[in-house]
């Protein structure tokens, strides 16, 4: 059970919106969710860049780098993934209070877990992004050859191979990498922050 006995929650003075009018933009959470190799690391690495070059202020949240660090013990099993996307979802909401478009990119297998971390946020800060990509094209651009370590059984529990992915059911953005390309991906995106007035 979470110990929060004797913990007083402390504010700022600064506040969110201070920091959103200080931006002059918003700061949601853009959940890219999708099978590994689907693109969603590099989608939001040149999403990043072109917020950047926009002045505007994004932070990166890659599934391969917070295992090295924040989450390095935790593995791929069902109860492992669900405390991966917890802990992300608390630091993007940190994030979000912090003024920052937060790009997020894990594979979050399951609708439940996402939803949580939706729900962790205000209504209209929580933007799920669906990397759509076939499992037989992700299998065979296999950036890492981790599906053919899957596939021989030196890899146990991969996601689309022996372990889950629910697509999810009401993504707000769903871009198609079999069909689009990074630059056309990006446009998307920042087309979409533009129309929902995010920035
Ligand atoms: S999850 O399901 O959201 O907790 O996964 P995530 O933190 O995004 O980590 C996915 C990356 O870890 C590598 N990897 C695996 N993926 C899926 N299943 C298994 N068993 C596994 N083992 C290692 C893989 O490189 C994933 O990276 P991406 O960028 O998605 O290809």
């Amino acid at each position: 059970m979470t110990e929060t006995k004797n913990i007083v929650w402390h504010d700022s003075v600064i506040t969110k919106q201070d920091r959103t009018k200080q931006n002059n933009h918003k700061s949601p959470v853009l959940w890219f969710t999708g099978l590994s190799g689907s693109g969603k690391s590099t989608i939001t690495v040149e999403l990043e860049k072109a917020l950047f070059e926009e002045g505007i202020r994004s932070y990166r949240l890659d599934g391969d780098n917070i295992r090295h660090g924040l989450n390095n013990n935790l593995g791929f099993s069902p109860e492992d993934r669900k405390e991966n996307i917890r802990r992300i979802g608390e630091v993007a909401k940190l994030l979000n209070d912090a003024g920052l478009i937060t790009l997020t990119a894990f594979i979050s297998p399951y609708q439940e877990d996402r939803d949580k971390v939706r729900e962790l946020l205000a209504d209209g800060e929580f933007v799920e992004v669906y990397v759509k990509c076939s499992l037989e094209s992700c299998e065979a651009r296999d950036p890492k050859g981790l599906y053919q370590k899957a596939r021989s059984g030196e890899i146990k529990g991969f996601t689309g191979i022996d372990a889950p992915y629910e697509e999810p059911t009401s993504p707000e953005l769903v871009i198609d990498t079999e069909n689009s390309s990074v630059e056309e991906a990006v446009e998307e995106i920042i087309n979409y922050l533009k129309g929902q007035q995010y920035i």
